[in-house]
């Protein structure tokens, strides 16, 4: 071994920049030529073998990640959040780790039950459930569906024609003041009942009088990204008291308190990311205080974390189209993909780092814009993100920390079709989703 083997950055005579183990997956590493390698694969060959954009998934970063849950919480039960990024490999790999999984469509469901996730492992959610997809989950045998309106207590008491378990979805008015469009324990919002009202003595009282129906617990999401493990403590609080209240005025004592997810990852250096053992002590210490204090038996617990399973293990590959320096103004560049694959800097203003994949990116460096291809002025996918000088089109830009609600979220707008998911793992790499093509794209469009 000589040392450029060991140094390979000596090559170019420049440092490499520092791939973040809090933003990429933990197998990620420079190559001999400069090149980053997921999982002992070059994403340049990715880049070549499947083009771009190409969504890659490190599949032992999946599994690395439902594993420390499962250390971390040993005695709770562990969901993972499929909204985040469900495919049959993905199910599976998850069940596998020991986890169960929640779904919130028919869609969802299919995919789930085309996999080895068992139905009595899955949880069944959504604020509106079309009758006919509530049918298929009763049939198929769901261990759970969370309960979201009065209406559903009405259709799931007709369908089951054996016991159902079920819990309440509640919001316990917490806000953790994250985007709007993800501040879901908040009490006047679309999901669940609040805290305290009548809605909910009402809502358990019609779900125990129907004999199919089995009222085993509560629930709630109090939001996404959140990195602060506060805001869980305050969730335990009140969800006991409020099952405490539920025991005292119905005389129903719930055993299953499940706490939803939520927690935040880091989507470039420095973010805050919420701490699993933190996590865990708060959990712990507010359910032995408010046990105590409502004289109510310790419920079991279950979390649901999405995105902090998937985001770190999946990077978006592009390829440059063009780089423009505007006069007085900032340098764009233009990458082949877009809000297509990655709707969350639209929808969230959420930010990412870009980095070239396929060679040192030592050197004079420029401050850019990573730019979308679509037809919208805001199609911009990472601000102010330091890149080589001469990078030239056709070089490949590896987006980290996008391996949630990226395919998940993924539209096929201005005809683009949606990229595929590429899993690597030690030093191979298999298709797990193809690529959607024009043909994909014209079979749906029946004509006139
Ligand atoms: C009910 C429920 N559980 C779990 C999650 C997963 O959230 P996250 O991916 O932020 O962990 C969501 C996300 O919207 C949700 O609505």
């Amino acid at each position: 071994m000589t040392l450029l083997d060991i140094f390979p950055s000596l090559r170019s005579g420049g440092v490499l920049p520092r791939l973040d183990p809090a933003v990429w997956p933990r197998e990620t590493h420079y190559d001999g030529d400069g090149r980053i390698t997921v999982g002992g694969v070059a994403l340049d060959d990715i880049a070549d073998q499947y083009g771009t954009p190409t969504y890659v998934l490190d599949e032992d970063e999946v599994r690395n990640r439902c594993r420390a849950y499962r250390r971390r919480f040993p005695d709770a039960e562990i969901i993972y959040a499929g909204k985040a990024l469900l495919t049959r490999a993905v199910a599976e790999w998850i069940t596998e780790e020991g986890l169960s999984l929640d779904v919130c469509s028919a869609g969802e469901l299919a995919v789930a039950l085309n996999s080895w996730v068992a139905p009595e492992r899955i949880v069944l959610h959504g604020n509106g459930k079309p009758f006919a997809e509530l049918e298929t989950a009763i049939n198929c045998g769901v261990g759970r569906v969370v309960v979201d309106s009065f209406t559903e207590i009405t259709l799931l008491s007709a369908l089951a024609s054996r016991p159902q378990r079920v819990l309440l979805r509640l919001t316990p008015d917490i806000d953790v003041h994250g985007h709007p469009a993800v501040r879901t324990g908040v009490t006047d919002q679309k999901f669940g009942f609040p805290v305290g009202g009548d809605a909910v003595l009402e809502a358990v009282d019609r779900i125990v009088r129907q004999p199919n129906l089995e009222l085993t617990g509560a629930h709630c999401h109090i939001g996404s990204q959140i990195h602060d493990t506060f805001p869980y403590g305050e969730a335990v609080r009140r969800m006991i008291a409020e099952m405490a209240r539920i025991r005292d005025e119905s005389g129903v004592t719930l055993t299953d308190l499940d706490l939803g997810g939520g927690h935040a990852v880091a989507y470039r250096s420095g973010d805050a990311e919420l701490n699993l053992s933190e996590l865990a002590d708060i959990i712990e210490d507010a359910l032995d205080a408010a046990c105590a204090r409502h004289g109510f038996p310790r419920p079991a617990i279950s979390l649901e974390p999405g995105r902090a399973i998937v985001a770190r293990a999946g990077i978006t590959l592009y390829r440059v189209l063009s780089i423009k320096h505007v006069e007085n103004g900032h340098t764009y560049v233009t990458v082949d993909g877009g809000m297509s694959d990655n709707p969350r800097v639209a929808l969230y203003g959420a930010g990412y780092e870009a980095v070239v994949a396929n060679r040192h990116p030592t050197g004079p460096q420029m401050t850019a814009h990573i730019a979308g291809r679509h037809c919208e002025a805001g199609d911009i996918l990472a601000r102010d993100v330091r890149l080589p000088v001469d990078l030239r089109p056709g070089e490949v830009i590896a987006m980290p920390c996008t391996g949630a609600y990226h395919h998940s979220l993924a539209s096929s707008y201005n005809g683009i079709g949606r990229p595929p998911i590429v899993a690597v793992r030690d030093g191979r790499c298999r298709e797990l989703v193809r690529r959607e093509t024009i043909e994909d794209l014209l079979s749906r469009d029946i004509g006139r």
